[in-house]
């Protein structure tokens, strides 16, 4: 691995492939024997979470359905601030098990969004799976129930991450050089 420029930043190797994959494996058993009994529905949040679900459920030996959903910002009145909206979710999921399956969960912004939205639709229940989580900066109470590795407050690109819609096909994880 070497370093890379995306637009104006350069980033340089902080996970490998290996140690990577070694810590999805070890989700993927959690979440198989959590699963064990039921038919949960997985729901990829796009763009970042393709890989990470592709990854966790090629090695999940268990009946399952997979779905993905966006999440749109937009800038509502002065009152409601930035507004974030669930696009895509065609599936019904009352009385259904869903996981949510993130990229990263940062300040845990988007998947408060996302978990109150589900919510609304009366599921059995809701799990968040997330590939990367920084404890340093989440303040939710939301708890996140599958992480792959946890990371200090640093802004990283690689397997669904980006800077600017690039970097998202980079094997393992690059952490940007502060220069
Ligand atoms: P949160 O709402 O603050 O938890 O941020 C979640 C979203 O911000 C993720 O789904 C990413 O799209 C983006 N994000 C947060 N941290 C990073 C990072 O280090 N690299 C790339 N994207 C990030």
């Amino acid at each position: 691995m070497d370093k890379v420029i995306l637009h104006d930043k350069q980033f340089e190797p902080f996970i490998g492939v290996a140690e990577l994959n070694a810590a999805i494996e070890k989700v993927a058993e959690k979440v198989a024997t959590r699963y064990a009994d039921s038919v949960p529905l997985f729901m990829g949040v796009l763009n970042g979470g393709y890989f990470f679900a592709s990854e966790l459920l090629k090695r999940l030996p268990i009946t399952c359905e997979i779905t993905f959903v966006k999440v749109a910002s937009y800038h509502g009145t002065k009152s409601t601030g930035t507004v974030s909206q669930l696009i895509g979710l065609n599936e019904r999921i009352t009385g259904r098990h869903v996981v949510v399956v993130e990229d990263i969960v940062d300040t845990g912004n988007t998947i408060e969004h996302i978990v109150e939205s589900l919510r609304e639709k009366n599921p059995a229940s809701i799990a968040i799976a997330s590939l990367l989580l920084k404890p340093e900066v989440y303040r939710k109470k939301i708890p996140i129930d599958f992480v792959a590795m946890e990371i200090p407050n640093v802004f990283v690109v690689g397997s669904g991450l980006d800077h600017d819609g690039l970097g998202r096909n980079l094997p393992g994880i690059y952490r940007i050089v502060n220069n």
